[in-house]
């Protein structure tokens, strides 16, 4: 598939226009897509208007490996480290944790957008709600922005993992189409958020940064309703007889894509109640509590308790089975 990043060999001035109206949810997302720069990324999906726009699904599956980006915003390979929650009293850290954070929201923007495009036939309930999401995190992205820039950070120096992209591969492969990106995105990399930004709303505050806990917690409260609406939807598209045939658990197994699945859906602290928010299953919320990774399972002494991830990683962190 070919790759889309930016041309470097242009100047960022010259990529850079402003940002135009788009008629449909479409040229939308392939503004999301196609242009490199934060701007375009994170305006809204409204026409000129400020009026929802059209969706008028058609033409070809998407077949895109990678967004345009930017030189300031280019993604890299490899692991990423977060600081842990305890040392957030030092600015820096603090700092360090809201570039990671915005771009983890940036790269959600771009895989609905992703999503939307790749997928044109989804019921038109299941697109709103995507949409609802991909707008929910432009703005988590602005708000955490808007964090950093207190730090004096500067996003386009910090290093962008591109952790969420590398699974974009195996989901776009599987047989199981959409299924696979709603249990990759909403019942695994996002569940496993509901976990961390409490884990570092409490940091923050612990550190005595109450506007960023204030971030995690807003964020954590809508990503509680992009849980509930990939495990509203899982069973309802794809094969008809999924939901009477596979239980809410077993249809997660058979469409998360691997190395994605239950060990990479939660932190250190598990948190129940969202998930009974979000209206997960019983069983799968166990099932998840109880997931350890095979570098868990092959370290000897460790209890079925074990953290499956180590709470200084993120989201994102590179797990190692990998
Ligand atoms: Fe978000
Ligand atoms: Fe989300």
């Amino acid at each position: 598939m070919p790759r889309s990043d930016s041309d470097p060999t242009q100047a960022p001035s010259d990529r850079v226009g402003p940002i135009e109206p788009v008629e449909d949810l479409q040229a939308f997302c392939r503004r999301v897509l196609e242009r490199g720069d934060l701007e375009s990324k994170l305006a809204p999906p409204l026409d000129a208007s400020g009026r929802s726009l059209p969706d008028r699904p058609s033409g070809p599956m998407l077949d895109l490996e990678r967004p345009a980006r930017d030189p300031g915003l280019r993604m890299r390979g490899g692991a990423e480290r977060l600081p842990r929650p305890g040392q957030l009293v030092d600015p820096a850290h603090r700092a360090t944790c809201l570039a990671r954070f915005a771009h983890h929201e940036l790269m959600a923007v771009e895989l609905f957008a992703w999503a939307l495009l790749r997928w044109p036939d989804l019921p038109g309930p299941l697109r709103r709600g995507l949409v609802t999401a991909l707008a929910d995190e432009q703005r988590h992205c602005r708000l955490y922005l808007e964090r950093l820039a207190e730090h004096g950070g500067d996003f386009e120096r910090d290093d962008h993992s591109d952790y969420f992209w590398r699974h974009a591969a195996a989901i776009a492969a599987s047989p199981h189409g959409a299924r696979a990106f709603l249990a990759a995105m909403g019942l695994t990399l996002e569940q496993a958020n509901l976990d961390f930004t409490l884990t570092y709303r409490d940091g923050f505050a612990a550190a005595g940064d109450a506007a960023s806990a204030a971030v995690c917690q807003q964020v954590h409260d809508d990503e509680i309703g992009h849980v509930a609406l990939a495990a509203r939807w899982l069973g309802r598209i794809g094969e008809a007889s999924s939901t009477t045939t596979h239980s809410p658990l077993d249809l997660y197994l058979e469409c998360v894509p691997f190395p994605l699945g239950p060990a990479r859906a939660k932190g250190r602290r598990f948190e129940v109640s969202p998930r009974r928010r979000a209206g997960l299953d019983a069983t799968l919320i166990e099932h998840v509590r109880r997931a350890r990774s095979s570098q868990e399972r092959s370290r000897p002494g460790d209890g079925a308790g074990a953290a499956p991830i180590d709470p200084g990683a993120s989201t994102t962190a590179e797990l190692p089975e990998a």
